[in-house]
């Protein structure tokens, strides 16, 4: 099942998501439709939370589906090392058609439980790296834009409450 990607302005999005806890069926095929649900908004990340379930689950695939030893599950995410530096432009399924340069670690390592409740340790460098943090922040009830400056995400706020008016949000 394909869902809906919630947009910014949802409180969902912007609030920490509770541990996973049950690794079941149910929890299987919520990750199924996550990757779905990624794939169809040509995503290279997706947190549970921008499908509107408050959960600490996320799904990465940095190679757009072309390798499906790729795919990585993250439940329960922690971010325990950083090292390096990298800007690249960084965008975000829940606020479409924008994007922002942004400076973020270069090489991260994450320790996550995969969809079988099995802990594991894994190194990203360059998007991977972006990815873990970018997501893991989305489990946090943080967006990417609460790195950009002040002057910056107001910026992009009033273009996105314009949208919301026109009803194009
Ligand atoms: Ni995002």
């Amino acid at each position: 099942m394909i869902y809906p990607i919630v947009k910014f302005g949802n409180p969902v999005l912007e609030k920490p998501g509770a541990p996973v806890t049950e690794f079941d069926d149910e929890l299987k095929k919520l990750v199924e439709d996550m990757f779905e649900s990624m794939y169809a908004a040509k995503g290279v990340g997706l947190a549970a939370p921008q499908i509107g379930i408050s959960k600490r689950l996320a799904v990465i695939d940095v190679t757009s589906k072309e390798d499906p030893a790729a795919r990585l599950v993250l439940a329960n995410p922690e971010i325990i090392h950083t090292e390096g530096k990298q800007t690249q432009s960084e965008g975000c399924l829940s606020i479409p058609e924008f994007r922002e340069p942004l400076t973020r670690a270069n090489k991260v390592m994450v320790r996550a439980q995969d969809v079988n409740g099995k802990w594991f340790e894994k190194t990203g460098e360059e998007l991977l790296a972006r990815a873990f943090l970018h997501e893991t922040d989305h489990l946090n009830g943080k967006l990417y834009i609460s790195h950009l400056s002040a002057l910056k995400r107001d910026l992009m706020k009033r273009k996105i409450r314009k949208l919301m008016r026109a009803g194009e949000w």
